[in-house]
Protein backbone atom coordinates (compact mmCIF):
# COMPACT_ATOMS: atom_id res chain seq x y z
CA UNK A 1 0.00 0.00 0.00
CA UNK A 2 1.50 3.25 -1.20
CA UNK A 3 0.48 6.64 1.26
CA UNK A 4 -0.20 9.82 -0.04
CA UNK A 5 3.32 11.28 0.88
CA UNK A 6 4.92 8.58 -1.33
CA UNK A 7 3.07 9.56 -3.85
CA UNK A 8 4.65 13.21 -3.72
CA UNK A 9 6.98 13.83 -6.62
CA UNK A 10 8.01 17.32 -5.31
CA UNK A 11 11.71 18.29 -3.52
CA UNK A 12 12.22 19.15 -0.50
CA UNK A 13 15.17 21.57 0.58
CA UNK A 14 16.26 23.08 3.89
CA UNK A 15 18.57 26.14 4.04
CA UNK A 16 20.17 27.64 7.39
CA UNK A 17 20.24 31.15 8.58
CA UNK A 18 23.69 33.10 9.38
CA UNK A 19 25.37 35.04 11.80
CA UNK A 20 28.57 37.83 10.85
CA UNK A 21 31.10 36.74 13.17
CA UNK A 22 32.82 39.72 11.60
CA UNK A 23 31.83 42.41 9.17
CA UNK A 24 33.71 45.70 8.00
CA UNK A 25 32.27 48.12 6.01
CA UNK A 26 34.11 49.62 3.36
CA UNK A 27 32.87 52.61 0.61
CA UNK A 28 30.08 52.52 -1.55
CA UNK A 29 30.26 51.40 -4.77
CA UNK A 30 28.98 52.86 -8.26
CA UNK A 31 25.18 50.96 -7.95
CA UNK A 32 26.08 52.26 -4.09
CA UNK A 33 26.13 48.66 -2.47
CA UNK A 34 28.93 48.92 -0.03
CA UNK A 35 32.32 46.64 0.12
CA UNK A 36 32.60 44.68 2.77
CA UNK A 37 34.64 41.78 4.53
CA UNK A 38 32.87 39.65 6.28
CA UNK A 39 32.70 35.82 8.09
CA UNK A 40 29.52 34.51 7.83
CA UNK A 41 28.87 31.34 9.95
CA UNK A 42 25.63 28.66 9.05
CA UNK A 43 23.09 28.08 11.79
CA UNK A 44 21.01 25.68 12.66
CA UNK A 45 17.92 27.76 12.28
CA UNK A 46 16.02 27.05 9.13
CA UNK A 47 13.59 27.64 6.45
CA UNK A 48 11.72 24.82 4.87
CA UNK A 49 11.07 25.07 1.08
CA UNK A 50 9.19 22.32 -0.66
CA UNK A 51 8.39 22.69 -4.68
CA UNK A 52 6.13 20.82 -6.84
CA UNK A 53 5.36 21.24 -10.67
CA UNK A 54 2.17 23.41 -11.79
CA UNK A 55 0.64 24.31 -14.17
CA UNK A 56 3.70 25.10 -16.99
CA UNK A 57 3.74 29.39 -17.36
CA UNK A 58 2.93 29.67 -13.46
CA UNK A 59 5.02 29.86 -10.25
CA UNK A 60 3.06 30.40 -7.20
CA UNK A 61 4.40 31.23 -3.73
CA UNK A 62 2.59 30.36 -0.24
CA UNK A 63 4.55 31.19 3.35
CA UNK A 64 4.02 29.88 6.92
CA UNK A 65 5.62 30.34 10.18
CA UNK A 66 5.57 33.42 12.28
CA UNK A 67 5.59 36.72 10.80
CA UNK A 68 5.21 35.21 7.09
CA UNK A 69 1.85 37.13 6.69
CA UNK A 70 3.60 40.06 6.63
CA UNK A 71 5.78 38.89 3.54
CA UNK A 72 4.33 39.68 -0.28
CA UNK A 73 4.16 36.06 -2.43
CA UNK A 74 4.43 38.11 -5.76
CA UNK A 75 6.91 38.69 -7.86
CA UNK A 76 8.96 40.98 -5.59
CA UNK A 77 9.35 37.79 -3.54
CA UNK A 78 13.26 37.01 -3.37
CA UNK A 79 11.78 32.83 -3.81
CA UNK A 80 9.52 33.84 -7.02
CA UNK A 81 12.78 35.78 -8.41
CA UNK A 82 15.34 32.95 -8.18
CA UNK A 83 12.51 30.49 -10.17
CA UNK A 84 12.49 33.63 -12.88
CA UNK A 85 16.06 33.82 -12.65
CA UNK A 86 16.41 29.89 -13.56
CA UNK A 87 13.92 30.17 -16.17
CA UNK A 88 15.67 33.10 -17.52
CA UNK A 89 19.05 32.18 -17.51
CA UNK A 90 19.16 27.91 -17.59
CA UNK A 91 16.12 26.47 -18.29
CA UNK A 92 15.88 25.06 -22.21
CA UNK A 93 12.50 25.34 -22.69
CA UNK A 94 11.18 27.01 -19.56
CA UNK A 95 7.33 27.91 -21.13
CA UNK A 96 7.10 23.89 -20.37
CA UNK A 97 8.09 24.25 -16.08
CA UNK A 98 6.12 25.57 -13.44
CA UNK A 99 6.48 25.05 -10.16
CA UNK A 100 4.76 26.11 -6.82
CA UNK A 101 6.70 27.07 -3.49
CA UNK A 102 6.16 26.62 -0.10
CA UNK A 103 8.31 28.19 2.69
CA UNK A 104 7.87 27.47 6.43
CA UNK A 105 9.74 30.32 7.79
CA UNK A 106 11.99 29.51 10.64
CA UNK A 107 14.58 32.42 10.35
CA UNK A 108 13.62 35.80 11.73
CA UNK A 109 11.97 37.66 8.80
CA UNK A 110 13.73 41.45 8.19
CA UNK A 111 16.08 40.16 11.72
CA UNK A 112 19.69 40.48 9.94
CA UNK A 113 20.22 36.53 9.53
CA UNK A 114 19.59 36.31 5.70
CA UNK A 115 16.38 34.78 5.64
CA UNK A 116 15.49 36.06 2.47
CA UNK A 117 18.72 34.96 1.00
CA UNK A 118 18.04 31.52 2.39
CA UNK A 119 14.76 31.50 0.43
CA UNK A 120 16.60 32.44 -2.61
CA UNK A 121 19.07 30.01 -2.58
CA UNK A 122 17.02 27.27 -1.29
CA UNK A 123 14.45 28.04 -4.59
CA UNK A 124 17.52 27.75 -6.99
CA UNK A 125 18.39 24.09 -5.44
CA UNK A 126 15.03 22.80 -5.37
CA UNK A 127 13.82 23.97 -8.78
CA UNK A 128 16.97 23.21 -10.47
CA UNK A 129 16.41 19.42 -9.14
CA UNK A 130 12.45 19.51 -9.46
CA UNK A 131 12.95 20.91 -13.17
CA UNK A 132 15.94 18.84 -14.03
CA UNK A 133 18.23 21.59 -14.44
CA UNK A 134 22.07 21.03 -14.49
CA UNK A 135 23.59 24.00 -12.44
CA UNK A 136 26.65 23.92 -10.34
CA UNK A 137 27.62 25.21 -7.79
CA UNK A 138 29.61 27.27 -8.65
CA UNK A 139 26.60 28.25 -10.93
CA UNK A 140 24.73 28.36 -8.51
CA UNK A 141 26.47 30.82 -6.36
CA UNK A 142 26.54 33.57 -9.34
CA UNK A 143 23.14 33.32 -10.10
CA UNK A 144 22.00 34.04 -6.58
CA UNK A 145 24.67 36.95 -6.13
CA UNK A 146 22.60 38.24 -8.18
CA UNK A 147 19.35 38.06 -6.31
CA UNK A 148 20.72 39.30 -3.25
CA UNK A 149 24.53 39.60 -1.81
CA UNK A 150 23.59 37.03 1.35
CA UNK A 151 22.56 34.35 -1.52
CA UNK A 152 25.66 32.88 -2.05
CA UNK A 153 26.61 32.18 1.49
CA UNK A 154 23.07 30.69 2.43
CA UNK A 155 23.50 28.43 -1.24
CA UNK A 156 27.54 27.48 0.95
CA UNK A 157 26.74 27.12 4.23
CA UNK A 158 29.55 26.07 6.71
CA UNK A 159 31.70 29.51 7.67
CA UNK A 160 33.03 31.23 4.77
CA UNK A 161 34.68 34.70 3.99
CA UNK A 162 32.79 37.01 2.16
CA UNK A 163 34.43 39.91 -0.12
CA UNK A 164 33.13 42.08 -2.07
CA UNK A 165 28.95 42.75 -1.65
CA UNK A 166 29.81 40.04 0.52
CA UNK A 167 28.78 37.69 -2.45
CA UNK A 168 32.10 36.53 -3.42
CA UNK A 169 32.49 33.43 -0.85
CA UNK A 170 35.24 31.74 0.35
CA UNK A 171 35.00 28.83 2.56
CA UNK A 172 36.84 28.65 5.39
CA UNK A 173 37.81 25.77 7.63
CA UNK A 174 37.44 25.57 11.42
CA UNK A 175 37.85 23.37 14.38
CA UNK A 176 34.71 22.87 16.56
CA UNK A 177 30.76 23.98 16.62
CA UNK A 178 29.88 26.55 18.58
CA UNK A 179 27.29 27.30 21.13
CA UNK A 180 24.77 30.64 20.25
CA UNK A 181 22.03 31.95 22.00
CA UNK A 182 19.96 34.38 19.43
CA UNK A 183 17.67 37.18 20.80
CA UNK A 184 14.49 37.79 18.27
CA UNK A 185 13.45 41.42 17.99
CA UNK A 186 9.68 42.14 18.24
CA UNK A 187 9.97 44.01 15.18
CA UNK A 188 12.21 43.49 11.97
CA UNK A 189 14.72 46.45 10.82
CA UNK A 190 14.88 47.18 7.46
CA UNK A 191 18.53 46.38 5.65
CA UNK A 192 19.19 49.68 3.08
CA UNK A 193 17.86 51.62 6.06
CA UNK A 194 20.74 50.00 8.51
CA UNK A 195 23.33 50.96 5.46
CA UNK A 196 21.93 54.29 5.63
CA UNK A 197 22.07 55.33 8.75
CA UNK A 198 26.04 54.23 8.36
CA UNK A 199 26.61 56.10 6.26
CA UNK A 200 24.97 59.18 8.08
CA UNK A 201 27.39 58.27 11.41
CA UNK A 202 30.87 57.58 9.37
CA UNK A 203 32.67 58.87 6.74
CA UNK A 204 33.61 56.31 4.12
CA UNK A 205 36.86 54.14 4.69
CA UNK A 206 38.90 51.76 2.97
CA UNK A 207 37.34 48.22 3.74
CA UNK A 208 39.69 46.09 5.94
CA UNK A 209 41.00 42.92 5.64
CA UNK A 210 39.42 40.30 7.34
CA UNK A 211 39.99 39.96 11.04
CA UNK A 212 43.23 37.71 11.73
CA UNK A 213 42.00 37.33 15.12
CA UNK A 214 38.24 35.73 14.22
CA UNK A 215 40.44 33.56 12.09
CA UNK A 216 43.10 32.10 14.39
CA UNK A 217 39.85 31.92 16.70
CA UNK A 218 37.98 29.76 14.34
CA UNK A 219 40.76 27.20 13.56
CA UNK A 220 41.86 26.86 17.60
CA UNK A 221 37.83 26.55 17.97
CA UNK A 222 38.31 28.73 20.76
CA UNK A 223 34.87 30.00 21.96
CA UNK A 224 36.60 32.39 24.46
CA UNK A 225 38.89 33.87 21.71
CA UNK A 226 35.77 33.73 18.92
CA UNK A 227 33.90 35.94 21.68
CA UNK A 228 36.48 38.49 22.22
CA UNK A 229 37.36 39.05 18.35
CA UNK A 230 33.33 38.90 16.97
CA UNK A 231 32.85 42.86 15.29
CA UNK A 232 30.05 43.64 13.31
CA UNK A 233 30.19 47.47 12.03
CA UNK A 234 26.88 47.92 11.52
CA UNK A 235 25.84 47.54 14.53
CA UNK A 236 26.35 51.26 15.66
CA UNK A 237 23.82 51.74 13.27
CA UNK A 238 21.26 49.05 14.42
CA UNK A 239 21.92 50.41 17.88
CA UNK A 240 21.26 54.16 17.00
CA UNK A 241 18.20 53.01 15.55
CA UNK A 242 17.16 50.55 18.42
CA UNK A 243 18.88 52.25 21.67
CA UNK A 244 17.23 48.97 23.11
CA UNK A 245 19.37 46.63 21.47
CA UNK A 246 22.76 48.08 23.65
CA UNK A 247 20.45 46.95 27.29
CA UNK A 248 20.17 43.50 25.03
CA UNK A 249 24.14 43.15 24.68
CA UNK A 250 25.27 44.85 28.02
CA UNK A 251 22.70 41.61 29.42
CA UNK A 252 23.82 38.84 27.38
CA UNK A 253 27.29 39.74 28.91
CA UNK A 254 26.49 40.13 32.42
CA UNK A 255 24.62 36.71 31.73
CA UNK A 256 28.05 35.23 30.82
CA UNK A 257 28.17 35.27 27.15
CA UNK A 258 31.92 35.02 25.60
CA UNK A 259 31.06 37.66 23.13
CA UNK A 260 27.52 39.17 21.85
CA UNK A 261 26.60 40.84 18.56
CA UNK A 262 23.87 42.44 16.52
CA UNK A 263 23.70 39.74 13.77
CA UNK A 264 24.21 41.84 10.53
CA UNK A 265 21.81 44.39 9.94
CA UNK A 266 20.12 43.13 12.97
CA UNK A 267 17.98 43.46 14.93
CA UNK A 268 18.10 39.85 15.91
CA UNK A 269 21.54 39.91 18.24
CA UNK A 270 23.44 36.67 18.44
CA UNK A 271 25.46 35.96 22.42
CA UNK A 272 27.90 33.19 22.29
CA UNK A 273 28.78 30.75 24.57
CA UNK A 274 31.26 28.37 25.71
CA UNK A 275 29.47 25.48 25.70
CA UNK A 276 26.28 23.35 24.99
CA UNK A 277 25.48 23.34 28.45
CA UNK A 278 26.34 27.19 29.12
CA UNK A 279 24.25 28.08 26.04
CA UNK A 280 21.64 26.57 27.93
CA UNK A 281 22.31 28.35 31.40
CA UNK A 282 22.76 31.55 28.90
CA UNK A 283 19.37 30.89 27.76
CA UNK A 284 17.73 30.98 30.94
CA UNK A 285 19.21 33.91 32.12
CA UNK A 286 18.11 36.01 29.42
CA UNK A 287 14.64 34.98 29.37
CA UNK A 288 14.84 35.98 32.89
CA UNK A 289 15.09 39.75 31.50
CA UNK A 290 12.32 39.80 28.95
CA UNK A 291 14.40 41.96 26.87
CA UNK A 292 13.47 40.21 23.90
CA UNK A 293 10.28 38.86 21.97
CA UNK A 294 11.85 35.30 21.95
CA UNK A 295 15.51 33.18 22.44
CA UNK A 296 16.54 30.06 20.22
CA UNK A 297 19.27 27.96 21.20
CA UNK A 298 21.51 26.88 17.74
CA UNK A 299 24.88 25.97 17.10
CA UNK A 300 27.25 26.25 13.81
CA UNK A 301 28.67 26.40 11.33
CA UNK A 302 25.76 24.17 9.54
CA UNK A 303 25.98 22.75 6.15
CA UNK A 304 24.28 25.69 3.28
CA UNK A 305 21.16 25.18 1.22
CA UNK A 306 20.55 21.09 0.83
CA UNK A 307 18.10 18.53 -0.37
CA UNK A 308 16.36 16.48 2.63
CA UNK A 309 14.13 12.89 2.16
CA UNK A 310 10.83 12.82 1.78
O1 LIG B 1 21.79 42.36 -1.66
P1 LIG B 1 20.57 42.58 -0.82
O2 LIG B 1 19.35 42.86 -1.63
O3 LIG B 1 20.35 41.53 0.22
O4 LIG B 1 20.87 43.91 0.00
C1 LIG B 1 19.85 44.64 0.63
C2 LIG B 1 20.28 46.10 0.75
O5 LIG B 1 21.39 46.19 1.66
C3 LIG B 1 20.79 46.72 -0.54
O6 LIG B 1 19.73 47.26 -1.28
C4 LIG B 1 21.71 47.81 0.00
O7 LIG B 1 20.95 48.93 0.41
C5 LIG B 1 22.30 47.19 1.24
N1 LIG B 1 23.62 46.57 0.99
C6 LIG B 1 24.73 47.37 0.83
N2 LIG B 1 25.94 46.80 0.60
C7 LIG B 1 26.09 45.46 0.56
C8 LIG B 1 24.97 44.61 0.74
C9 LIG B 1 23.74 45.20 0.97
O8 LIG B 1 24.63 48.60 0.87
N3 LIG B 1 27.30 44.94 0.34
Amino acid sequence: MTTLAQNWDGVRVRVPAKINLGLAVGPRDDEGYHQLSTIFQAVSLYDDIAVEHAEPGTITLEMHGEGSEELPVDDTNLAIRAARCLLDNVAQQPERLGAHISIKKGIPIAGGMAGGSADAAGTLLALSVLWDLDVAPNEMCELGAGLGADVPFSVVGGTAIGEGRGDEVAQLLTRGTYHWVIALAEEGLSTPRVFRRFDELFEPAPVPQVSQELVMALTAGNPRALGEALHNDLQYAAVDLRPELQELLDAGLDAGACGGLVSGSGPTCAFLAESEAEAMTLLNRLQATGLARDYRRVHGPVAGARLVAG
